[in-house]
């Protein structure tokens, strides 16, 4: 796979920042954070809509460092097997050890003890984790970073101190991180004079990175599928955009929503009071995305 990094990640730059200093920066002056005594015991769980860069950005957080990096799929630690999953989650842990300097990501973290089901075997599987995650106050350089897109699944103990207890939000991309965006995704594409990036960026509000790739893709699609026919080869124009912007819907709307609702539901505001920051800044735009008007 090709190697990622901060520069393949439109914007985004506070959670960047955090990143630097609490995964990145312990790894490359581990002097300067014993000098200030600068204790490394917080992990990074990063939150938010589907397709808007969690998953990217631990891509580029190890393409950053010179470390071993772990990329688990939560989902595939767990087997049905009792026994066979506690073995999974000790096996990974102890593998980062041996291989630090190492970043763990745990991808879809909620699969681990989602507490609407929190039967006798979710909870045996989350318990083994918490072992884990304890076990690892002197964690020497393992970097746990850990990413789900739907929070209101993790059971709270995951997010208590010396856990996860950077509960970083993701943001749909706002108007300049969409500029930036479409930037990244047309990075060595013919594409024509009249293309207005800020005028693509206005017309999809509301959407994810995930779809502006796909709106990249589809507006490539038209003059490449020309040229197969036989036609000389043209640049991506204007046109070809707003073609493919039409075709796309976003996704990102009903995320919002749920979101709020389950929260709410299960009274877990004080876990992501950035979300509903966010969701204030929203202000004027919020009948948009919630319906009501
Ligand atoms: N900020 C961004 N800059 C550039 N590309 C982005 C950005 N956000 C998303 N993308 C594009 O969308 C794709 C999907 O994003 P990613 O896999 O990181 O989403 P995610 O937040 O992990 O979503 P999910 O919750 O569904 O796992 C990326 O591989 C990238 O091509
Ligand atoms: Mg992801």
């Amino acid at each position: 796979m090709k190697r990622v990094t901060f520069a393949d990640v439109g914007d985004l730059e506070r959670i960047k920042r955090e990143i630097m200093l609490s995964i990145i920066y312990p790894l490359k002056r581990p002097d300067l954070y014993e000098l200030y005594k600068r204790g490394l015991k917080s992990s990074i769980l990063l939150y938010g809509p589907p397709g808007c860069g969690k998953t990217l950005l631990a891509r580029a957080t190890a393409g950053e460092v010179q470390a071993k990096f772990y990329n688990i799929k939560t989902a595939d630690l767990l087997s049905k097997w009792y026994g066979e999953t506690d073995k999974n989650i000790q096996f990974v842990f102890e593998e980062a050890r041996k291989n630090s300097p190492a970043i763990l990501f745990f991808d879809e973290i909620d699969s681990i003890g989602s507490h609407q089901d929190a039967e006798h075997h979710e909870r045996r599987v989350l318990n083994a984790f918490l072992t884990e995650l304890d076990g690892f106050e002197d964690r020497g350089d393992v970097m746990i970073l850990a990413a789900t897109n739907s929070p209101w699944s993790i059971d709270p103990a995951l997010m208590r101190p010396g856990r996860f207890d950077k509960l970083l939000f993701v943001p749909p991309p706002g108007f300049k991180a969409r500029v930036e965006i479409f930037k990244i995704h047309l990075r060595g594409r013919p594409v024509a004079e009249d293309v207005d990036l800020r005028e693509l960026a206005r017309l999809t509000d509301g959407h994810s990175g995930a779809d502006i790739r796909e709106i990249c893709n589809d507006a490539a699609t038209f003059p490449l599928e020309e040229a197969l026919q036989g036609k000389p080869p043209r640049e991506i124009c204007m046109e070809d955009f707003l073609k493919a912007i039409k075709s796309r819907r976003s996704s990102l709307l009903y995320w919002l929503r749920v979101a709020k609702l389950k929260i709410v539901e299960r009274k877990m505001e004080e876990f992501f009071p950035e979300l509903f920051e966010y969701f204030k800044e929203l202000g004027a735009s919020e009948e948009k995305v919630f319906g009501y008007a």
